[in-house]
Parts: structure tokens; C-alpha cells; sequence
């Protein structure tokens, strides 16, 4: 049986959250950078997209009915409390999270969150089975998926199945680690297309081919025992460049921005950082940077602050948890120390915000802070560059961010080394008004240029290509 959609999007989450209350059930847009991205993608080809609802159901009760959002199809798919805990906050969240990161935190591996994993996998692809039309297209997201691809062609070998990893792909010595590394692996040659964001990722799954499953991977693809051939590339993911740049320049935006620098005491410098808190992205040792900086007196409150915004996330999990217990405790020591009355040092705001509010933290910074220890891509960055329309404002950004290979004109750095973090926010705090619009500018450029409308059209045409003589 096949379904009506000629283009398919598969994903852990829809890009909505149910809110239940009394007076019933609503949906709100659910934050994250995936969901950012695709958004646009899937109203403009009025595609279906299948994805986890976002809360907790009883097992056993049936999925809910589609229903449509912005001329997109929405197929729900429920998660159990066992499912939710096994398959999200187990295999993905704390096996394959922290080993795709560097193992940054040490991955955790139980063989009933990979039972789970394979299970939930199967219900997605089953799902999209029935709601790809013949020969449709269908695309998977991310890490929480990758043994859909293999599931799905083994039903419907008429489609054509592209995959994107949105997090870094790891090298084969941490890969190795994985106990189920080969059933991961041929998951995701059930693509005709593999995506990463940077092409070390393709490299290395190209070595895992060969490394574990004794394939022979040639130039950009490998082919399967089969004769089929499937194709390993890089394509990084962007955002939304017009949307973001509107809004920084809109009159609501632009005197929300005003307003905030007011709110925060007019100082000289003020330093963003926005994350989910997540330990991928070093956030304790931004706010440690900044501790030591005041401690030297080379910045002082009130003239410099530090707003920190960190998007709830993944709370059940137990290393989010520790978290953020040390960060909050590092920024109440950070205002025990250096704050005054009604003059924090540090901003610290553990919320969700819209997208203007965002937009308006942006343009009221003077240097923003993206150091992540690892990170796939890292959206904000981008977000923070397009908000710049004035030309103003520094970015810091860690080389370990995918981003880093795009925007390099941002004060990149290295965040294992504090000493030269610290030199860099120093000179990105105290960057004169040419030197900045100049570096500005060119990433300006590049972003308008590389957005994600460009980045899902390349994937699309490449995925295209494959399978017909070149
Ligand atoms: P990740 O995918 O790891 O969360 P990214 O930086 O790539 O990291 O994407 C994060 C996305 O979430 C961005 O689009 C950003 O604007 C959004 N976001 C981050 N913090 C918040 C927040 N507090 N409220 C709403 N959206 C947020
Ligand atoms: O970018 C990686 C990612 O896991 C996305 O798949 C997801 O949308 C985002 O981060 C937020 O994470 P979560 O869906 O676990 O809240």
C-alpha cells in the first residue's frame, strides 16, 4: 500500500510541541535548530513530514490523526514513557549524543536502549511507508533515525531515500566504540544519498564502510554487495538568512534592542551567549573565562555584562542535569563576587524565547559567544551574523563548531584554551568600528549566498543525481 506524498520529511520531532491543558490540546513551535531549518523547506514543496508529537503517551493508545500546519502535512507519532526513556533519552541522548561529540561526556550503553532504538526506528519507517507516494522522496533527519533508511527501502525499494546527519560524524576510533556499530552503519547505506555537515564526516563514514563491513568506498561513494551505490557528501546546513535580517531590522525588534541595552544599565560591552544547555556547548567554561577576566579587572561590571540565555533541554537526562547545577552555581558565584545591587555581572536566563526576542538579543550585543566544544553545525552563529544588518557586533567562535569553516572572519578559537580565549574576547570587545563592519560584511555575504533554502536545494538535486548516469 502506498501513500499520496511525492516528498517525505522524516524526524525525530515534529516542528510542533502539544501543549495539554484543561481546555484541550494546542501546538507550539518546538525549539531547535532542525526544526528552524526545514520549516521553510517543507511548506514551500507542501510535503508531509513524520515526526515524534513531543510528549509522553500510553502505551498502546493509537497514533493521533494527521492534521495540517502551514500547508504541511503533519503525521504524529507517539512515544511511550518506556520508548521516551529508552529510545530518546537513552540510545540517542546518551549513547549516540555524547560519542557523535568527541565523547565530550562520557557515552553510557545499555542493550534495552538499543532494543528500543531499533523498535522505534521501525515505527517511523513504517509510518512513512504508508504515506509515501510511488516513487516519492523521502529524506531523514539526524542521528535519532539512522536505521530508517535500510527499513524503509527493505518495504518500499521504489523510493528514492536521502539522509542528513545534523551532528558532527565521528571519527573511527570513537565510532568503533558503539556496540551496535555495524547495524548502525548499514542503516544508513539503506540512502541513496548520506549527508554530513562537513566533509570529515563523509570521510569517516566512508572509512567505517570499508573499516567495519569490508566494502570498498571509491572517491565520494561505495557500492553495496547488491550493486547498488550509495553516495557520501558534505552539505551545511544554514538558516533562514532573509527571515532573520528582516526581523533584526524591524521597528518592534530594533527598539527591543534598544530597550534591552537600556534594561542591562547602558554598559560598553555586552557579551551574549545563547545555547540549549547542553554540555556540548561550553557554556561553563565561557561564564569561567568571563569569571577570571573581572577577577583581572580587564573588564568590570557595570560596564561589561554577560547575558547568558540557555534553552531548557533534555531534562530527564541525568548529565543535564549536573549541567546545570554547575552552571547555575558558577553563576551565582560569578554575582556573589563581582555583581552589585541591581547590577548582576552574568544575565543568566534558563527560558524559551520567540524569535524576535532573539533577534533583539542579538543586535544588542556587542560580542557574541559561540564556543562550543563540539558542535555539528551550530545555527546561532549564523542567526547572530544575519541579525547584524548594521554591521555591527563580534563574533567568537570556536573551530569546533562546523560553522567555523564558513565564517571565517569571526574571532575563531580554540575553547580548550582559556588564555586564548580570553585574548580573543578581549580584542573582540575592543574591536574598532571598522575592523568589525569589515568582518561583518563578508560573512554577511557568504550567509546570504549559502542559505537554507540553498543548502536543502543541494541536497535535493543530489539526491536527484543519484542512481542516474552522471
Ligand atoms: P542545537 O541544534 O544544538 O540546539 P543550534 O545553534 O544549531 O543548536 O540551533 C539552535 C536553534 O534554537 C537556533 O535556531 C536558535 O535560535 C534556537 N534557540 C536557541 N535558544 C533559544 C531559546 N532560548 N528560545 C528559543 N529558541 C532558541
Ligand atoms: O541539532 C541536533 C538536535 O538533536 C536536533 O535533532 C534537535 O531538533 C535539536 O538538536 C534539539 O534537541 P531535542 O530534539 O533533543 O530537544
Amino acid at each position: 500500500m502506498t501513500g499520496n506524498s511525492s516528498f517525505v520529511v522524516v524526524a525525530n520531532r515534529l516542528p510542533v510541541d502539544e501543549v495539554r491543558s484543561p481546555e484541550g490540546t494546542t501546538w507550539r513551535r518546538s525549539p531547535g535548530g532542525l526544526v528552524t531549518a526545514l520549516q521553510p523547506v517543507l511548506a514551500q514543496h507542501k510535503g508531509t513530514w513524520v515526526g515524534w508529537t513531543g510528549g509522553i503517551t500510553k502505551a498502546g493508545r493509537p497514533a493521533p490523526d494527521p492534521f495540517e500546519v502551514d500547508g504541511m502535512e503533519l503525521c504524529p507519532l507517539p512515544l511511550s514513557a518506556d520508548e521516551m526513556e529508552r529510545y530518546y533519552e537513552g540510545f540517542s541522548n546518551s549513547s549516540l549524543w555524547p560519542l557523535y561529540h568527541d565523547a565530550v561526556e562520557p557515552p553510557v550503553y545499555k542493550r534495552r536502549w538499543w532494543e528500543e532504538y531499533r523498535k522505534v526506528n521501525q515505527r517511523f519507517a513504517d509510518a512513512t511507508a504508508k504515506v509515501a507516494a510511488q516513487g516519492a522522496t523521502v529524506w531523514v533527519q539526524d542521528y535519532q533515525l539512522q536505521l530508517v533508511p535500510a527499513m524503509l527501502r527493505e518495504q518500499r525499494p521504489d523510493l528514492r531515500i536521502g539522509f542528513f546527519l545534523h551532528i558532527p560524524f565521528p571519527p573511527v576510533e570513537l565510532f568503533m566504540q558503539l556496540p551496535r556499530r555495524a547495524e548502525v552503519l548499514k542503516g544508513l547505506l539503506g540512502a541513496d544519498l548520506v549527508g554530513f555537515q562537513r566533509p570529515l564526516g563523509a570521510h569517516n563514514f566512508l572509512q567505517l564502510t570499508r573499516h567495519v563491513l569490508g566494502l570498498r568506498p571509491r572517491g565520494d561513494s561505495v557500492e553495496l554487495p547488491d550493486g547498488r551505490t550509495v553516495l557520501a557528501g558534505a552539505f551545511p546546513i544554514s538558516i533562514d538568512f532573509v527571515e532573520m535580517e528582516r526581523l533584526a531590522q524591524s521597528e518592534e525588534v530594533r527598539q527591543r534592542a534598544a530597550e534591552i541595552r537600556e534594561e542591562l544599565g547602558r554598559p560598553a560591552a555586552i557579551i551574549l551567549g545563547v545555547d540549549r544547555l547542553d554540555y556540548t556547548k561550553g557554556i561553563e567554561r565561557r561564564l569561567k573565562i568571563f569569571r577570571e577576566l573581572l577577577a583581572e579587572k580587564r573588564l568590570t561590571v557595570p560596564g561589561a555584562v554577560m547575558v547568558q540565555v540557555a534553552t531548557p533541554s533534555r531534562e530527564r537526562i541525568e548529565q543535564y542535569q549536573a549541567l546545570r547545577v554547575k552552571v547555575e552555581r558558577e553563576v551565582g558565584r560569578i554575582n556573589g563576587e563581582y555583581g552589585r545591587v541591581g547590577e548582576p555581572a552574568v544575565h543568566y536566563l534558563h527560558q524559551s524565547y520567540n524569535r524576535a526576542e532573539l533577534a533583539a538579543l542579538y543586535l544588542a550585543a556587542d560580542v557574541m559567544m559561540v564556543t562550543p566544544l563540539r558542535d555539528g553545525m551550530n545555527l546561532v552563529a549564523k542567526e547572530y551574523v544575519a541579525a547584524r544588518a548594521d554591521n555591527g557586533g563580534a563574533l567568537v567562535l570556536s573551530e569546533f563548531a562546523g560553522a567555523a569553516a564558513e565564517l571565517r572572519q569571526a574571532f575563531l578559537c580554540n575553547p580548550h584554551d582559556l588564555d586564548g580565549v580570553k585574548e580573543l574576547l578581549m580584542r573582540a570587545v575592543k574591536i574598532e568600528a571598522g575592523d568589525a563592519a569589515r568582518r561583518m560584511r563578508a560573512m554577511r555575504r557568504y550567509l546570504r549566498a549559502h542559505d537554507v533554502q540553498a543548502w536543502a536545494e543541494s541536497f535535493l538535486t543530489a539526491l536527484d543525481r543519484t542512481g542516474r548516469p552522471a
